[in-house]
């Protein structure tokens, strides 16, 4: 791989042997921009289903489905929690006096028990009867947004439907304001960009959110009103009242969460049926199958890429893990594994296994995954009952970005 522009690579540690290295740069793979879950076949096809990169100053990445759900499960020897307790209480002691808080994102950087407390706080809020009660205010969010390009015969879908929808919906459940969509996407790409691996830079991205979200959710303590920041001021956690630094770390990670998920969901989802005129006309015809259609391009597109910390030194994957070594794990390889699944790249609604782990598996399972499932499986529909036989435009390309989300910036489609 010509290495220009990747981020510089680390030297390589005593405990990983030559045959335990790949090349890959997670966030500026060249392969990755330009197709990313084609490369993520390639890589499957071609290094370890564990490997060690030297990039992004080097660490372990999980690509087949067995190591990566037993990462994701295995909270005691995979850490959620960026660094040993005793670490982090020295790297706050370090912090002026009235320096401002730094964001840790709840609950998704803690492990058990502390993890299931702060869980327990969102848990009703992103419920399936709490979701439910918002499918009219979602299918009429998507018929306007689908109405509004309808006569102009291309579009692209990123910017007119797939990044409004899920943002807008999230901002009114927040009670945050939709006009400040454009602004908020903003932060969370500069969030998600190279860089975020170094702790220092990414507290600081984090503080940025936290600063943009600040007055919302004073605003929220003094004046409550219907919606999830004044659900989550009037929450206790350990009987114990709210704070402005929890509900900080609740609403970035909520912010993150809510802002550069399912629009790649959607993105990845309409490109393939874009390129795929048969599949439209099947679930035109027959709109009971949407909801499986959605479940199999969950599998077929993962998109998340997650990080942990080794607690222990060990073995896993046929390599030794020291203690403190960083390991990403790709559901988007987990989807795509041929060891797991029976021709992975095909898109088939009748395969016998349907269990995918799009949303991730064990305590951190998504909390969000009911209304990103509600929003994906609304969305097709209307799509497909309000638009004619669409596809992907020759003229212009599709751009995608890579990280921590393998993201569709720009999907570009025309339809008669
Ligand atoms: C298709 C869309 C989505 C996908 C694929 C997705 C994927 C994931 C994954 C893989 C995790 C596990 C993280 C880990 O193990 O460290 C997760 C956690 C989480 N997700 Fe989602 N997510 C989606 C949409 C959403 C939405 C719309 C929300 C809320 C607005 C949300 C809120 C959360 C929260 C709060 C957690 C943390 C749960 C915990 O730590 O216990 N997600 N998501």
């Amino acid at each position: 791989m010509n290495g220009v522009g990747l981020s510089p690579p680390a030297p390589q540690p005593g405990h990983v042997p030559d045959a335990a290295v790949y090349d890959f740069d997670m966030f500026l793979d060249p392969g990755l921009l330009k197709d990313p879950h084609e490369r993520v076949r390639q890589i499957l096809g071609e290094a370890p289903p564990v490997f060690w990169t030297p990039r992004n100053h080097g660490h372990w990445v999980a690509m087949s489905h067995d190591a990566v759900f037993e990462v994701a499960r295995d909270w005691q020897r995979f850490s959620s929690e960026s660094a040993p307790r005793e670490h982090q209480a020295a790297m706050l002691r370090m912090l002026p006096p009235g320096a401002p808080h730094v964001p840790r994102v709840r609950p998704i950087s803690l492990d058990p028990p502390d993890h299931g407390k702060y869980r327990a706080a969102l848990a009703a809020a992103f419920g399936p009867k709490a979701i439910k009660a918002r499918t009219e205010e979602i299918r009429a969010l998507a018929a306007r947004l689908i109405e509004a390009v309808a006569d102009q015969r291309r579009c692209d879908f990123v910017a007119a439907v797939a990044e409004p929808l899920p943002v807008l919906v999230f901002l009114r459940m927040m009670g945050l304001p939709g006009e400040r969509l454009a602004d908020f996407r903003v932060l969370v790409h500069k969030l998600l960009a190279p860089g975020v691996l170094d702790p220092m830079e990414s507290a600081r991205r984090m503080r940025n959110i936290a600063d943009a979200l600040g007055e919302a959710i004073r605003a929220r303590r003094d004046d409550p009103r219907d919606d999830l920041i004044s659900l989550l001021w009037a929450t206790e956690i350990d009987g114990e009242p709210m704070t402005m630094e929890i509900m900080e770390d609740f609403c970035v990670l909520l912010f993150i969460a809510g802002l550069d998920t399912v629009i790649n969901a959607i993105g990845h989802a309409v490109r393939h049926m874009a390129a795929d005129p048969d599949l439209q006309a099947r679930l035109r015809a027959d709109p009971s199958l949407i909801p499986e259609a959605v479940e199999e391009m969950l599998r077929r597109y993962s998109f998340v890429t997650l990080v942990r910390r080794a607690t222990e030194d060990m073995e896993f994957g046929g390599w030794l893990l020291k203690r403190n070594d960083r390991v990403m794990f790709s559901l988007a390889g987990a989807g795509l594994d041929p060891g797991h699944w029976n021709t992975p790249e095909a898109f088939d609604l009748t395969r016998d296994d349907k269990a995918h782990i799009a949303f991730g598996a064990g305590v951190h399972r998504c909390l969000g995954s009911h209304l990103a499932r509600l929003e994906l499986q609304v969305l097709y529909a209307e799509l497909l009952q309000r638009l004619p036989a669409f596809r992907l435009d020759p003229e212009q390309p599709i751009g995608f970005r890579g990280g921590n989300v393998l993201a569709v910036e720009t999907l570009p489609i025309r339809w008669d």
